[in-house]
């Protein structure tokens, strides 16, 4: 089985899909990463692991429909059996995320359903909360908002900031993508209507 991985920014839960496919741990094979910025770093540790990496910039496009297809077209080439969003920061279109539904997944920096949207770690603090974490969840139209596969929990410490939080937050994040990735491709992890359901029970 294979996976289509998109990606903004640095891309560490792409190289933590990476060093568990090195493991013979990801249930399948990273086909292509594809950035909408072309500075993305993770296009690097894509090629240095000898994936195809393709760059395609948003600002070419007139919509966000245009853009969407346009990604549809260039993740088919590879025709994978799953698309993983690790930091994609696009919205996507109803168009794109009907046409891969129940094969989309994303990772969220918080333990949804609290805090979707940007800027968890500050909010959370901001909040007081004693518990963050991140979780992986099956993408709908709804932002952040569709069923939850997995989640970990990262405790919030006394004399946590920002940065601090989000360096735990992201080893949550690089345990347990990899392990929803390997239950998605081994068919155990499916979305059913509108339960996430890991070997036919409901998440
Ligand atoms: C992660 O915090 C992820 O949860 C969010 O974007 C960030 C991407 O980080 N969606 P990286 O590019 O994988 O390092």
């Amino acid at each position: 089985p294979s996976v289509v991985v998109l990606i903004s920014g640095s891309g560490s839960n792409l190289q933590a899909l990476l060093d568990a496919q090195e493991h013979d741990e990801l249930g399948g094979d990273v086909v292509a990463v594809v950035s909408n910025t072309a500075d993305a770093y993770g296009l690097v540790r894509a090629r240095e692991a000898g994936i195809d990496a393709v760059v395609l910039p948003h600002t070419e496009y007139d919509s966000r429909e245009a853009y969407d297809s346009a990604l549809i077209k260039v993740i088919e080439r590879h025709s994978p059996d799953l698309v993983v969003l690790a930091g994609f920061m696009r919205i996507l279109t109803p168009l794109f995320v009907q046409y891969f539904f129940g094969r989309l997944l994303n990772i969220h920096p918080s333990l949804l359903p609290a805090w979707p949207g940007l800027g968890t770690h500050r909010k959370v603090l901001d909040a007081g909360e004693s518990e963050h974490g991140a979780s992986v969840h099956f993408v709908t139209e709804t932002l952040d908002g569709g069923p939850v596969a997995i989640q970990a929990v990262a405790n919030v410490l006394d004399g946590d900031d920002e940065a601090s939080l989000q360096e735990r937050v992201h080893t949550r994040e690089h345990l347990i993508y990899p392990i929803a990735v390997r239950w998605a491709l081994e068919g155990r992890l499916k979305l059913e209507g509108d339960v996430a359901t890991l070997d036919g029970h409901a998440l």
